[in-house]
Protein backbone atom coordinates (compact mmCIF):
# COMPACT_ATOMS: atom_id res chain seq x y z
CA UNK A 1 0.00 0.00 0.00
CA UNK A 2 0.82 3.07 -1.03
CA UNK A 3 1.84 5.67 1.76
CA UNK A 4 0.73 9.28 1.58
CA UNK A 5 1.85 12.23 4.70
CA UNK A 6 -0.90 15.46 4.92
CA UNK A 7 -0.10 18.61 6.57
CA UNK A 8 -2.73 20.65 7.46
CA UNK A 9 -5.10 17.36 7.68
CA UNK A 10 -7.57 19.23 10.32
CA UNK A 11 -8.53 22.02 7.46
CA UNK A 12 -10.75 21.81 4.90
CA UNK A 13 -8.68 20.26 1.95
CA UNK A 14 -6.88 17.89 4.18
CA UNK A 15 -10.06 15.97 5.43
CA UNK A 16 -11.20 15.47 1.56
CA UNK A 17 -7.91 14.80 0.11
CA UNK A 18 -7.46 12.22 3.33
CA UNK A 19 -11.23 10.62 2.20
CA UNK A 20 -9.88 10.29 -0.97
CA UNK A 21 -6.86 8.78 -0.47
CA UNK A 22 -8.13 6.15 2.06
CA UNK A 23 -10.65 5.44 -0.72
CA UNK A 24 -7.65 4.81 -2.99
CA UNK A 25 -5.96 2.00 -0.61
CA UNK A 26 -3.32 4.54 0.93
CA UNK A 27 -1.91 4.33 4.56
CA UNK A 28 -3.16 8.08 5.43
CA UNK A 29 -0.73 9.49 8.30
CA UNK A 30 -2.12 13.16 9.57
CA UNK A 31 0.73 15.27 10.81
CA UNK A 32 -1.23 17.69 13.45
CA UNK A 33 0.30 20.50 15.43
CA UNK A 34 -0.57 20.75 19.41
CA UNK A 35 -3.45 22.63 20.49
CA UNK A 36 -4.99 23.24 24.21
CA UNK A 37 -8.15 20.97 22.60
CA UNK A 38 -8.71 18.71 19.66
CA UNK A 39 -9.93 20.09 16.23
CA UNK A 40 -10.54 17.01 14.51
CA UNK A 41 -14.36 17.95 13.66
CA UNK A 42 -13.51 17.80 9.93
CA UNK A 43 -12.04 14.12 10.38
CA UNK A 44 -14.32 13.39 12.94
CA UNK A 45 -15.46 10.03 10.45
CA UNK A 46 -12.17 9.04 9.52
CA UNK A 47 -10.38 9.07 12.24
CA UNK A 48 -10.00 5.57 13.03
CA UNK A 49 -8.31 5.06 9.56
CA UNK A 50 -5.59 7.85 9.98
CA UNK A 51 -2.44 7.48 12.02
CA UNK A 52 -1.00 10.98 13.53
CA UNK A 53 1.96 12.20 14.01
CA UNK A 54 2.70 15.63 16.11
CA UNK A 55 4.39 17.70 14.63
CA UNK A 56 4.70 21.64 13.33
CA UNK A 57 5.58 23.23 10.34
CA UNK A 58 7.47 25.74 12.19
CA UNK A 59 10.02 23.21 14.10
CA UNK A 60 12.45 21.31 11.32
CA UNK A 61 13.06 18.33 13.64
CA UNK A 62 9.41 17.43 14.03
CA UNK A 63 9.13 17.04 10.22
CA UNK A 64 12.03 15.32 9.62
CA UNK A 65 11.19 13.01 12.45
CA UNK A 66 7.63 12.74 10.79
CA UNK A 67 9.07 11.39 8.00
CA UNK A 68 11.73 9.21 9.29
CA UNK A 69 9.35 7.52 11.18
CA UNK A 70 6.40 6.95 9.04
CA UNK A 71 8.49 6.51 5.69
CA UNK A 72 5.49 7.97 3.15
CA UNK A 73 6.12 7.42 -0.23
CA UNK A 74 4.04 10.97 -1.12
CA UNK A 75 3.62 14.55 0.98
CA UNK A 76 0.94 16.90 0.67
CA UNK A 77 1.59 20.14 2.03
CA UNK A 78 -1.31 21.68 2.62
CA UNK A 79 -0.51 22.91 5.84
CA UNK A 80 -0.28 27.20 6.00
CA UNK A 81 -1.85 30.19 7.62
CA UNK A 82 -4.44 30.44 4.84
CA UNK A 83 -6.63 33.45 5.55
CA UNK A 84 -5.45 36.42 4.01
CA UNK A 85 -6.99 38.84 6.18
CA UNK A 86 -4.98 37.32 8.60
CA UNK A 87 -1.83 37.66 6.73
CA UNK A 88 -1.64 41.66 6.92
CA UNK A 89 -2.15 41.99 10.64
CA UNK A 90 0.41 38.54 11.33
CA UNK A 91 2.87 39.22 8.09
CA UNK A 92 5.92 37.45 9.72
CA UNK A 93 4.26 34.22 11.65
CA UNK A 94 2.26 34.22 7.55
CA UNK A 95 5.83 34.19 6.21
CA UNK A 96 7.62 32.00 8.43
CA UNK A 97 4.42 29.50 8.34
CA UNK A 98 3.39 29.62 4.33
CA UNK A 99 6.77 30.80 3.15
CA UNK A 100 9.96 29.26 4.63
CA UNK A 101 8.10 26.26 6.33
CA UNK A 102 7.94 24.68 2.37
CA UNK A 103 11.34 25.29 2.24
CA UNK A 104 11.80 23.27 5.71
CA UNK A 105 9.40 20.26 4.20
CA UNK A 106 11.74 20.21 1.32
CA UNK A 107 14.67 19.80 3.53
CA UNK A 108 13.61 17.34 5.42
CA UNK A 109 12.58 15.19 2.01
CA UNK A 110 16.16 15.94 0.72
CA UNK A 111 18.13 14.89 3.58
CA UNK A 112 15.45 12.07 4.72
CA UNK A 113 14.80 10.31 0.90
CA UNK A 114 14.83 12.39 -2.11
CA UNK A 115 12.65 9.66 -3.82
CA UNK A 116 9.31 11.03 -1.92
CA UNK A 117 6.87 12.96 -3.98
CA UNK A 118 6.27 16.30 -2.95
CA UNK A 119 3.26 18.63 -3.55
CA UNK A 120 2.99 22.09 -2.66
CA UNK A 121 -0.64 23.97 -1.94
CA UNK A 122 0.33 26.93 -4.02
CA UNK A 123 -2.42 29.57 -4.66
CA UNK A 124 -4.41 32.25 -7.24
CA UNK A 125 -3.38 34.70 -4.60
CA UNK A 126 -0.54 34.65 -6.34
CA UNK A 127 -1.76 36.15 -9.48
CA UNK A 128 -3.03 38.99 -7.47
CA UNK A 129 -3.68 42.29 -9.92
CA UNK A 130 -3.84 39.90 -12.49
CA UNK A 131 -1.35 40.51 -15.71
CA UNK A 132 -4.02 38.82 -18.12
CA UNK A 133 -7.33 37.18 -18.02
CA UNK A 134 -7.73 34.25 -17.62
CA UNK A 135 -4.70 33.03 -15.64
CA UNK A 136 -2.20 30.14 -16.45
CA UNK A 137 0.97 28.35 -15.66
CA UNK A 138 2.16 31.24 -17.67
CA UNK A 139 1.07 34.61 -16.03
CA UNK A 140 3.33 36.52 -13.97
CA UNK A 141 2.67 36.50 -10.54
CA UNK A 142 1.67 39.97 -8.78
CA UNK A 143 0.39 39.21 -5.24
CA UNK A 144 -1.39 41.57 -3.05
CA UNK A 145 -1.06 40.42 0.12
CA UNK A 146 1.86 38.99 2.78
CA UNK A 147 -0.15 35.76 2.50
CA UNK A 148 0.27 36.25 -1.31
CA UNK A 149 4.20 36.68 -1.33
CA UNK A 150 4.24 33.67 1.02
CA UNK A 151 2.83 31.25 -1.54
CA UNK A 152 5.20 32.72 -4.76
CA UNK A 153 8.07 32.06 -2.22
CA UNK A 154 6.71 28.62 -1.53
CA UNK A 155 5.54 28.01 -4.70
CA UNK A 156 9.71 29.33 -5.92
CA UNK A 157 11.10 27.23 -3.70
CA UNK A 158 9.28 23.93 -4.79
CA UNK A 159 10.76 24.72 -8.62
CA UNK A 160 13.49 25.71 -7.64
CA UNK A 161 14.09 22.33 -5.41
CA UNK A 162 13.05 20.18 -8.30
CA UNK A 163 15.43 21.79 -10.71
CA UNK A 164 18.56 21.76 -8.12
CA UNK A 165 18.06 18.20 -6.37
CA UNK A 166 15.93 16.11 -8.95
CA UNK A 167 12.90 16.38 -6.32
CA UNK A 168 9.31 15.06 -8.38
CA UNK A 169 7.73 18.02 -6.16
CA UNK A 170 5.05 19.52 -8.18
CA UNK A 171 2.67 22.93 -7.48
CA UNK A 172 -0.99 22.47 -7.94
CA UNK A 173 -2.13 26.77 -8.56
CA UNK A 174 -5.74 26.16 -7.14
CA UNK A 175 -8.34 28.99 -7.02
CA UNK A 176 -10.79 29.12 -4.32
CA UNK A 177 -12.33 26.24 -3.47
CA UNK A 178 -15.14 25.60 -0.89
CA UNK A 179 -17.45 23.37 0.50
CA UNK A 180 -19.32 22.57 3.82
CA UNK A 181 -16.15 21.99 5.34
CA UNK A 182 -14.91 25.83 4.98
CA UNK A 183 -13.94 27.98 7.88
CA UNK A 184 -16.36 30.20 8.58
CA UNK A 185 -14.08 33.76 8.15
CA UNK A 186 -13.62 32.90 4.81
CA UNK A 187 -16.16 34.67 2.62
CA UNK A 188 -18.49 32.04 1.23
CA UNK A 189 -19.50 30.25 4.05
CA UNK A 190 -19.94 33.33 6.12
CA UNK A 191 -22.35 34.23 3.14
CA UNK A 192 -23.81 30.36 3.51
CA UNK A 193 -23.58 30.00 7.56
CA UNK A 194 -24.93 33.91 7.86
CA UNK A 195 -27.98 33.49 5.34
CA UNK A 196 -29.15 29.97 6.97
CA UNK A 197 -28.67 32.36 10.33
CA UNK A 198 -31.26 34.97 9.11
CA UNK A 199 -33.65 32.38 7.69
CA UNK A 200 -34.21 30.65 10.69
CA UNK A 201 -34.48 34.47 13.09
CA UNK A 202 -31.00 33.65 14.93
CA UNK A 203 -29.58 36.56 13.38
CA UNK A 204 -30.87 39.99 11.55
CA UNK A 205 -28.45 41.41 9.31
CA UNK A 206 -24.94 39.59 7.77
CA UNK A 207 -21.99 42.19 7.63
CA UNK A 208 -19.43 41.75 4.69
CA UNK A 209 -16.58 44.17 3.08
CA UNK A 210 -16.16 44.05 -1.03
CA UNK A 211 -18.96 42.76 -2.58
CA UNK A 212 -17.96 43.45 -6.19
CA UNK A 213 -14.77 41.54 -5.86
CA UNK A 214 -14.53 38.40 -8.35
CA UNK A 215 -13.35 34.66 -7.82
CA UNK A 216 -12.89 31.75 -9.54
CA UNK A 217 -14.82 29.48 -7.18
CA UNK A 218 -15.07 25.32 -7.06
CA UNK A 219 -15.78 22.32 -4.80
CA UNK A 220 -13.27 21.36 -2.45
CA UNK A 221 -13.92 17.63 -3.33
CA UNK A 222 -13.22 17.91 -6.72
CA UNK A 223 -9.79 19.44 -6.72
CA UNK A 224 -8.24 17.50 -4.00
CA UNK A 225 -7.97 14.73 -6.62
CA UNK A 226 -6.05 16.71 -8.97
CA UNK A 227 -3.76 17.20 -5.94
CA UNK A 228 -3.39 13.13 -6.21
CA UNK A 229 -3.33 13.39 -9.98
CA UNK A 230 -0.06 15.50 -9.95
CA UNK A 231 1.56 12.98 -7.92
CA UNK A 232 1.03 10.12 -10.31
CA UNK A 233 2.39 11.38 -13.18
CA UNK A 234 5.88 10.72 -14.51
CA UNK A 235 7.10 14.00 -14.66
CA UNK A 236 6.80 16.82 -11.68
CA UNK A 237 5.19 20.03 -12.50
CA UNK A 238 2.74 22.81 -12.44
CA UNK A 239 -1.07 23.32 -12.74
CA UNK A 240 -3.59 25.63 -12.74
CA UNK A 241 -6.78 24.00 -11.01
CA UNK A 242 -10.01 26.15 -11.57
CA UNK A 243 -13.46 26.62 -12.63
CA UNK A 244 -13.25 28.93 -15.67
CA UNK A 245 -15.55 31.23 -14.35
CA UNK A 246 -16.25 34.10 -12.41
CA UNK A 247 -18.85 35.49 -10.14
CA UNK A 248 -18.84 38.61 -7.62
CA UNK A 249 -19.17 38.00 -3.99
CA UNK A 250 -22.83 40.09 -4.51
CA UNK A 251 -23.55 37.28 -7.01
CA UNK A 252 -22.77 34.10 -4.16
CA UNK A 253 -25.06 36.60 -1.51
CA UNK A 254 -27.72 36.87 -4.16
CA UNK A 255 -27.91 33.08 -5.11
CA UNK A 256 -27.41 31.77 -1.31
CA UNK A 257 -29.79 34.23 -0.19
CA UNK A 258 -32.33 33.04 -2.76
CA UNK A 259 -32.35 29.91 -2.03
CA UNK A 260 -33.94 30.52 0.90
CA UNK A 261 -36.40 32.86 -0.54
CA UNK A 262 -34.89 35.66 0.57
CA UNK A 263 -33.62 38.83 -0.68
CA UNK A 264 -29.61 39.86 -0.07
CA UNK A 265 -30.31 43.16 -0.42
CA UNK A 266 -32.64 43.29 3.15
CA UNK A 267 -29.82 41.96 5.20
CA UNK A 268 -26.30 42.38 3.67
CA UNK A 269 -24.72 45.44 5.26
CA UNK A 270 -21.38 46.63 4.08
CA UNK A 271 -18.55 47.13 6.48
CA UNK A 272 -15.17 48.95 5.98
CA UNK A 273 -13.69 46.69 8.69
CA UNK A 274 -13.91 43.54 6.12
CA UNK A 275 -12.13 45.43 3.21
CA UNK A 276 -8.11 44.97 2.65
CA UNK A 277 -5.58 47.25 2.66
CA UNK A 278 -5.26 45.63 -0.90
CA UNK A 279 -7.40 43.87 -3.02
CA UNK A 280 -7.34 40.89 -5.36
CA UNK A 281 -10.44 42.48 -7.82
CA UNK A 282 -10.55 39.60 -10.06
CA UNK A 283 -9.93 36.07 -10.20
CA UNK A 284 -10.65 33.67 -13.38
CA UNK A 285 -8.33 30.60 -14.21
CA UNK A 286 -7.75 28.54 -17.30
CA UNK A 287 -7.32 24.79 -16.34
CA UNK A 288 -6.47 23.32 -19.92
CA UNK A 289 -3.04 22.10 -19.14
CA UNK A 290 -4.81 20.00 -16.08
CA UNK A 291 -7.60 18.73 -18.58
CA UNK A 292 -4.95 17.75 -21.36
CA UNK A 293 -2.38 16.33 -19.04
CA UNK A 294 -4.30 15.10 -16.36
CA UNK A 295 -7.26 14.61 -17.70
CA UNK A 296 -8.97 16.52 -14.33
CA UNK A 297 -12.08 18.76 -14.55
CA UNK A 298 -14.21 20.07 -12.34
CA UNK A 299 -17.72 18.40 -11.53
CA UNK A 300 -19.42 21.26 -9.56
CA UNK A 301 -21.55 23.97 -10.64
CA UNK A 302 -21.21 27.37 -9.02
CA UNK A 303 -25.14 27.14 -8.35
CA UNK A 304 -25.00 23.66 -7.06
CA UNK A 305 -21.77 24.50 -4.84
CA UNK A 306 -24.04 27.50 -3.18
CA UNK A 307 -26.36 25.10 -2.74
CA UNK A 308 -24.78 22.77 -0.89
CA UNK A 309 -23.00 24.91 1.61
CA UNK A 310 -26.38 26.36 1.93
CA UNK A 311 -28.25 22.93 2.79
CA UNK A 312 -25.47 22.20 4.55
CA UNK A 313 -25.87 25.22 7.24
CA UNK A 314 -29.34 25.20 7.15
CA UNK A 315 -29.02 21.49 8.02
CA UNK A 316 -26.45 22.12 11.13
CA UNK A 317 -28.11 25.08 12.41
CA UNK A 318 -31.47 23.31 12.70
CA UNK A 319 -29.71 20.26 14.41
CA UNK A 320 -28.20 22.36 17.01
CA UNK A 321 -31.94 24.40 17.70
CA UNK A 322 -33.49 20.78 18.18
CA UNK A 323 -30.77 19.79 20.51
CA UNK A 324 -31.73 22.98 22.43
CA UNK A 325 -35.24 22.31 22.42
P1 LIG B 1 -7.35 25.59 6.19
O1 LIG B 1 -8.71 24.98 6.25
O2 LIG B 1 -7.12 26.94 6.75
O3 LIG B 1 -6.34 24.55 6.87
C1 LIG B 1 -5.03 24.93 7.19
C2 LIG B 1 -4.34 23.77 7.89
O4 LIG B 1 -2.98 24.14 8.19
C3 LIG B 1 -4.98 23.37 9.24
O5 LIG B 1 -4.99 21.97 9.33
C4 LIG B 1 -4.02 23.96 10.26
O6 LIG B 1 -3.99 23.27 11.49
C5 LIG B 1 -2.69 23.76 9.53
N1 LIG B 1 -1.60 24.57 10.07
C6 LIG B 1 -1.55 25.92 10.18
N2 LIG B 1 -0.37 26.30 10.72
C7 LIG B 1 0.33 25.17 10.97
C8 LIG B 1 1.60 24.90 11.52
N3 LIG B 1 2.39 25.88 11.94
N4 LIG B 1 2.01 23.62 11.61
C9 LIG B 1 1.23 22.61 11.19
N5 LIG B 1 -0.01 22.80 10.68
C10 LIG B 1 -0.44 24.07 10.56
O7 LIG B 1 -6.85 25.65 4.65
P2 LIG B 1 -7.44 24.92 3.35
O8 LIG B 1 -8.51 25.77 2.77
O9 LIG B 1 -7.68 23.49 3.64
O10 LIG B 1 -6.20 25.08 2.36
C11 LIG B 1 -5.18 24.10 2.30
C12 LIG B 1 -3.95 24.70 1.65
O11 LIG B 1 -4.25 25.13 0.32
C13 LIG B 1 -3.37 25.92 2.35
O12 LIG B 1 -1.97 25.90 2.19
C14 LIG B 1 -3.96 27.09 1.58
O13 LIG B 1 -3.14 28.23 1.71
C15 LIG B 1 -3.94 26.51 0.17
N6 LIG B 1 -4.94 27.03 -0.76
C16 LIG B 1 -6.25 27.02 -0.41
C17 LIG B 1 -7.21 27.45 -1.33
C18 LIG B 1 -8.68 27.44 -0.98
O14 LIG B 1 -9.44 28.10 -1.70
N7 LIG B 1 -9.10 26.69 0.04
C19 LIG B 1 -6.79 27.89 -2.60
C20 LIG B 1 -5.45 27.86 -2.91
C21 LIG B 1 -4.51 27.42 -1.99
P3 LIG B 1 -4.97 23.66 12.71
O15 LIG B 1 -6.26 22.94 12.45
O16 LIG B 1 -4.22 23.15 13.89
O17 LIG B 1 -5.14 25.16 12.69
N1 LIG C 1 -13.26 36.74 4.25
C1 LIG C 1 -14.08 37.71 3.83
N2 LIG C 1 -15.00 38.23 4.71
N3 LIG C 1 -13.97 38.14 2.57
C2 LIG C 1 -14.84 39.11 2.15
C3 LIG C 1 -15.80 39.65 2.99
C4 LIG C 1 -15.88 39.20 4.33
O1 LIG C 1 -16.70 39.65 5.13
N4 LIG C 1 -16.51 40.56 2.27
C5 LIG C 1 -16.01 40.58 1.04
N5 LIG C 1 -14.98 39.70 0.96
C6 LIG C 1 -14.15 39.47 -0.23
C7 LIG C 1 -12.64 39.59 0.04
O2 LIG C 1 -12.26 40.97 0.06
C8 LIG C 1 -12.10 38.84 -1.17
O3 LIG C 1 -12.02 39.69 -2.28
C9 LIG C 1 -13.16 37.77 -1.44
O4 LIG C 1 -14.32 38.15 -0.68
C10 LIG C 1 -12.76 36.36 -1.05
O5 LIG C 1 -12.26 36.37 0.28
P1 LIG C 1 -11.95 35.02 1.07
O6 LIG C 1 -13.13 34.12 1.04
O7 LIG C 1 -11.40 35.41 2.39
O8 LIG C 1 -10.86 34.29 0.16
P2 LIG C 1 -9.54 34.82 -0.56
O9 LIG C 1 -9.82 34.87 -2.02
O10 LIG C 1 -9.02 36.05 0.08
O11 LIG C 1 -8.50 33.66 -0.23
C11 LIG C 1 -8.87 32.28 -0.39
O12 LIG C 1 -8.57 31.87 -1.70
C12 LIG C 1 -7.16 31.85 -2.02
C13 LIG C 1 -7.05 31.38 -3.48
O13 LIG C 1 -7.24 32.47 -4.33
C14 LIG C 1 -8.12 31.47 0.68
O14 LIG C 1 -8.62 30.16 0.69
C15 LIG C 1 -6.63 31.41 0.38
O15 LIG C 1 -6.00 30.50 1.30
C16 LIG C 1 -6.46 30.92 -1.05
O16 LIG C 1 -5.10 30.81 -1.40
Amino acid sequence: MPKALITGITGQDGSYLAEALLQKGYDVVGMVRRSSTVNYERIAHIQGSIEFVNGDLLDQVSLIDAIKIHEPDEIYNLAAQSFVQTSFGQPVLTGETTALSVTRMLDAIRIVNPQIRFYQASSSEMFGKVAEVPQTESTPFYPRSPYGVAKVYGHWITVNYRESYNLHASSGILFNHESPRRGLEFVTRKISYGAASIKLGLEEKLSLGNLDAKRDWGFAGDYVEAMWKMLQQEEPDDYVICSGMTHSVREFCDLAFSHLELNYEDHVVVDEQFFRPAEVDLLVGDYGKAKNVLSWEPSTSFKDLVTMMVEADLALLEGRLKGLA
